[in-house]
């Protein structure tokens, strides 16, 4: 499997009420599946990505990838785990504003301080894949919200995750600049990649070959 959660939890507490965001949830993804999300506005879908990203420890429960339990690695284990593995589209913008285009694809790299030439070359690919090359040596100020919605995919690309997990790819884009996204991430998809996307938008739902419903935590049919 390249993908397992079980009973997945998490808890937070707000004023002096506790409540679980993420209630119990267990499902598995094989290799290339393409799972789609929905659930209405804190449901807990972003709080179930953070923790299958590895950003957020879960209050009970597992999240394996490829057989490796995110849980018993250590924080720099789990940071070069999802190197490694995972690409992730966080919600809304992620751009550093002073990189170019260019150098925010390249960041993952520069960070694990394997930047090369070749992660150069494939980041030009990957941009000219896109259509997109002529933003190379833009600023994220100086883009639309669909060009800076495609870079940050294209970011979560450049180390060849085998799993890439996206955060509503599409909000407050047009339906061009839409269905721009899902073919960019529809070709990914082909290509063997295991795509998991939270989305609010059924068109959006509909490339993935399944859907899970999320309502307050939890996981409904
Ligand atoms: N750090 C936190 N502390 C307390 N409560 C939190 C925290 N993060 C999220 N929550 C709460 O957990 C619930 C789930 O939030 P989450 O962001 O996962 O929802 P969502 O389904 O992604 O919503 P949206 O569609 O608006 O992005 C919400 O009630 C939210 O207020
Ligand atoms: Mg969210």
């Amino acid at each position: 499997m390249l993908l397992e959660v079980k009973n997945l939890r998490k808890d937070y507490k707000r004023a002096t009420q506790q409540f679980s965001a993420v209630n119990n949830i267990s499902f598995s993804m094989a290799q290339n599946d393409f799972i789609s999300i929905m659930g209405k506005s804190g449901s807990g879908k972003t709080t179930l990505l953070n923790m299958i990203a590895g950003l957020l420890t879960p209050t009970q429960g597992k999240v394996t990838i490829n057989g490796t339990n995110l849980f018993e690695l250590d924080d720099k284990q789990v940071s070069a785990f999802r190197n490694q593995y995972l690409g992730y589209i966080p919600q809304g913008s992620s751009l550093l504003p002073n990189l170019t285009a260019l150098e925010n694809i390249r960041l993952p790299f520069s960070l694990t301080k394997r930047e090369n030439q070749s992660s150069l070359n494939y980041a030009l690919q990957l941009l000219e894949k896109a259509q997109i090359s002529y933003l190379k040596d833009a600023y994220p100020a100086n883009m639309s919200g669909g060009e800076m919605r495609r870079i940050a995919i294209l970011r979560a690309l450049i180390c060849q995750p085998q799993l890439v997990i996206a955060d509503e790819p599409t909000s407050d884009l047009d339906e061009e600049s839409s269905a721009q996204i899902m073919a960019l991430l529809a070709d990914i998809h082909q290509q063997g990649t295991g795509l998991l996307i939270v989305t609010h938008d059924n068109d959006v739902a509909g490339y993935s070959q399944r859907t899970l419903k999320m309502s307050s935590g939890r996981l409904i049919d």
